[in-house]
């Protein structure tokens, strides 16, 4: 719907533009409405009139549509209203954002001292589908005023100082398609209710203090692409459900948390995964054949405790997964015969990796992007040479069982 409306927007906006250039003809090009302008103008007059709003001006020469980060509807009224990377301002929401009747979308993003609390009439913008308040000053609980805002899709609440529990109130909104509350102190648990937001196809709890497991209600989120709990103190198993029923995950991130247990098979069966990241948990036993198989692009696993054989995620008929992070864990197979496939960066170094560097290796370059690391393994024999290869340094080669030859010193 948001986007529909910027679709109708940006026309009048490239209008406005050209119209601009053509300043003799300044009385006529299309304008937002002059009571909204007039409100624009009392809040950035509230806002101490901040250096990043110096397009906001009085002149007629000017349509609100070249005012930073505004954007109106048709029929002229604000409909979008971003305040963002505004650092001489110090206090709280602006007043007068309810006069503005067109207003759908507002996000306040970057303003280190914007502080608390939500002023009351904040609430009377029902009109709201997006509502952001990210990298503010805003403390204490998420605020429930939130809740008023019946036709809300977006809630983006991240990079904020919140502390408390999720909200019981989100159980409501069950129209919400995306809810980021990433950055805060939130703590508690993952509540069984936003399993009721089944619309939600990004959800992004990462980087709070969450605790306790993955609740099983998340199976009802069939719709979710995009799937972020990492940096939390989550703990228990990978629940089997995401890979059986969350079949619309392209992402999905459960890193820097205390999951235990082994990698569920089924995850190698979502059809549209693209990124799996589990790194830094708890998790052992041998890492699924079904990850080798599945088309996943990137695939990151280090600092856990997994074991056994990994060899299959190095196949040369794997023509998705170029990026593969597995470092730091207790994997023991023979590298001797590992394909190369797509991969563009691996990290396998802190294992017990063991048999010989494959021939493809002396065809590897190394530029900015790359990571390849197989050192701290128990790896032997001449590292395979050729003409590109010069620019890759020992210590990506270091602290095995004897390697010898290119970067190291010659085999004997
Ligand atoms: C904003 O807050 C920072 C500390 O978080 C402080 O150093 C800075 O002076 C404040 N700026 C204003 C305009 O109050
Ligand atoms: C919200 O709107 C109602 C009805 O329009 C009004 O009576 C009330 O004063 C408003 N509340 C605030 C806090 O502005
Ligand atoms: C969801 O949206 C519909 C249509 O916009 C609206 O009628 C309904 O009240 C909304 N539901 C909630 C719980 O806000
Ligand atoms: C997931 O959350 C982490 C921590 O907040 C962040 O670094 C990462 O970029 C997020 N991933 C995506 C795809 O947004
Ligand atoms: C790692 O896994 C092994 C079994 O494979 C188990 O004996 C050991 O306790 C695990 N270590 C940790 C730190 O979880
Ligand atoms: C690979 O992982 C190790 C940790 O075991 C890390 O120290 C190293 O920097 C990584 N290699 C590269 C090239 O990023």
């Amino acid at each position: 719907m948001l986007s529909s409306q910027l679709f109708i927007i940006l026309p009048l906006f490239l209008l406005c533009n050209l119209l601009l250039l053509d300043l003799a003809k300044s009385q006529t090009f299309p304008d937002c409405h002059p009571h909204d302008k007039k409100i624009l103008l009392r809040i950035k007059n509230h806002l101490g009139n901040p250096s990043s709003l110096s397009t906001w001006t009085k002149s007629e020469k000017y349509c609100c549509a070249l005012y930073h980060g505004v954007v109106y509807d048709l029929q002229g009224r604000v409909s979008s209203l971003n305040f963002y990377d505004i650092h001489d301002y110090h206090g709280t929401i602006p007043t007068f954002l309810d006069r503005l009747p067109g207003l759908v979308d507002l996000s306040f993003m970057n303003i280190p001292n914007l502080s608390g609390p939500i002023p009351p009439y904040i609430g009377n913008l029902t009109n709201l589908i997006s509502f952001s308040m990210v990298s503010t000053n805003l403390g204490g609980p998420i605020p429930d005023i939130i809740s008023r805002f019946n036709n809300l899709l977006i809630l983006t609440m991240s990079d904020n100082n919140h502390v408390g529990p999720i909200p019981r109130f989100l159980s409501q909104m069950s129209n919400l398609t995306r809810l980021d509350l990433s950055s805060n102190k939130l703590t508690g648990q993952i509540p069984a209710f936003l399993g009721r937001l089944k619309r939600l196809d990004y959800l992004r709890l990462s980087s709070n203090k969450l605790t306790g497991p993955i609740p099983l209600p998340l199976v009802q989120l069939t719709n979710l692409n995009s799937l972020n709990l990492s940096s939390n103190k989550l703990s228990g198993p990978i629940p089997d459900f995401i890979g059986i029923h969350l079949i619309n995950l392209r992402t999905l991130e459960l890193d820097s948390n205390h999951f235990s247990g082994h990698i569920p098979k089924s995850l190698g069966q979502l059809p549209n995964l693209q990124s799996l990241s589990l790194s830094k948990n708890k998790l052992n036993w041998p890492i699924p054949k079904s990850l080798g198989l599945a088309n996943i692009l990137v695939i990151k696993l280090a600092y856990n405790n997994l074991s056994g054989d990994a060899s299959f995620l190095f196949n040369k008929n794997n023509m998705a997964t170029f990026e593969l992070i597995i470092n730091n864990n207790k994997l023991k197979f023979d590298f001797s015969n590992a394909g190369l496939g797509r991969l563009v960066s691996f990290n396998i170094s802190h294992n017990m990796i063991y048999g010989s560097l494959p021939e493809w290796f002396g065809q590897l370059y190394l530029d900015s992007t790359r990571i390849v690391d197989v050192s701290y393994n128990q790896l032997c024999g001449p590292i395979p040479n050729g003409r590109r290869f010069k620019r890759f340094g020992p210590s990506m080669f270091a602290h095995n069982k004897c390697l010898c030859g290119g970067p190291l010193p010659a085999c004997k």
